[in-house]
């Protein structure tokens, strides 16, 4: 999802982009686990810079098959790294907001992941350190330029434009950019490279639910089909998930010298692609 809507990002910027896909069509191919597939891909066309989204991303699949999880998180960063360090390209690797449990305080030193997907992608980001990279930890929502893959605010939009009744949890925080957001900021980090891990979030996250009622009010949508409730009351999760996610984002202010956008403000942003769509 995120690859569907950088790629065409990185394009506009004038890059020259290799992008690749496991499956789907016009993209090389390759299935990462395979270390020497990963050895020929970044072999062949020798980037200065690999950005690197693959991974298992289905929080609930990979608490039920840890052992995929830890292949698709772990190995193919192990050889994604290792195929950089050979080539002597920088690593732009993304993870995740969910190895924080939120105490006391999301600050890059302060991971606690607590569930399957969590621990694979704490695990991704040592195994991306064996080279210069750059972690980015991070969530995101918007329109997904991806033929299938759905984002939480797609999945809002959907439903509520369908008139489908849906639950909102009222205490699980978070602090997501807009997809737009993060593809800029994914393309400057790509040009400074620091290395080490950053959170890169926005300012004042919110609950899923204040989420979900902004977005239905800024797109003039009808929020009276949220309803709130609590995480513990949900079924059919099979994963742990964190409460508080909420991204400390100092770190990466001090180096692109410029604070992150408050959530309100990239609700407002993504909603006008909404808008643009309709
Ligand atoms: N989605 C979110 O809200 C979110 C939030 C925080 C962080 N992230 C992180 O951001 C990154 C991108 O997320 P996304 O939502 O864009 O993910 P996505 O749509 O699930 O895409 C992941 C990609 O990884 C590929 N992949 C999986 N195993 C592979 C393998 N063995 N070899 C080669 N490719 C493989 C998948 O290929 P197939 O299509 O063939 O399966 C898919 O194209 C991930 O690292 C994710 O952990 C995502």
């Amino acid at each position: 999802m995120l690859g569907a809507n950088l790629v065409p990002h990185l394009l506009a910027q004038g890059h020259e982009v290799a992008a690749h896909g496991r499956s789907g069509s016009g993209y090389a191919h390759a299935d990462l686990t395979d270390a020497s597939a990963a050895f020929k891909l970044i072999g062949d066309c020798l980037p200065d810079v690999v950005i690197n989204l693959a991974g298992l991303t289905d929080v609930d699949r990979c608490q039920n098959f840890p052992q995929q999880a830890w292949w698709a998180n772990v190995r193919v960063t192990e050889n994604v790294a290792a195929a950089c360090a050979q080539s002597g390209c920088h690593l732009v690797h993304i993870s995740s907001d969910q190895v924080y449990d939120g105490t006391p305080a999301n600050a890059e030193d302060q991971a606690r992941p607590g569930n399957v997907y969590a621990i694979t992608k704490y695990a991704g980001e040592l195994a991306a350190k064996m080279t210069s990279a750059t972690i980015l930890r991070s969530n995101f929502f918007g329109v997904s330029q991806h033929a299938v893959r759905r984002s939480l605010s797609d999945w809002l939009y959907a439903s509520l434009t369908q008139g489908q009744a849906i639950k909102v949890f009222d205490d699980v925080f978070f602090s997501p950019l807009s997809m737009r957001t993060l593809c800029k900021h994914i393309h400057q980090l790509a040009i400074l490279r620091p290395i080490g891990t950053f959170n890169l979030g926005s300012r004042e996250g919110k609950s899923k639910a204040d989420f979900a009622f902004a977005f239905a009010q800024t797109l003039n949508l009808p929020d009276h089909l949220l309803t709130r409730i609590s995480i513990s009351q949900a079924q059919g999760l099979a994963a742990w998930r964190p409460r508080n996610m909420c991204l400390n984002n100092a770190k990466i202010e001090s180096v692109l010298g410029q604070a992150m956008p408050t959530l309100a403000l990239e609700i407002e942003l993504a909603s006008n692609d909404y808008r643009v769509t309709t």
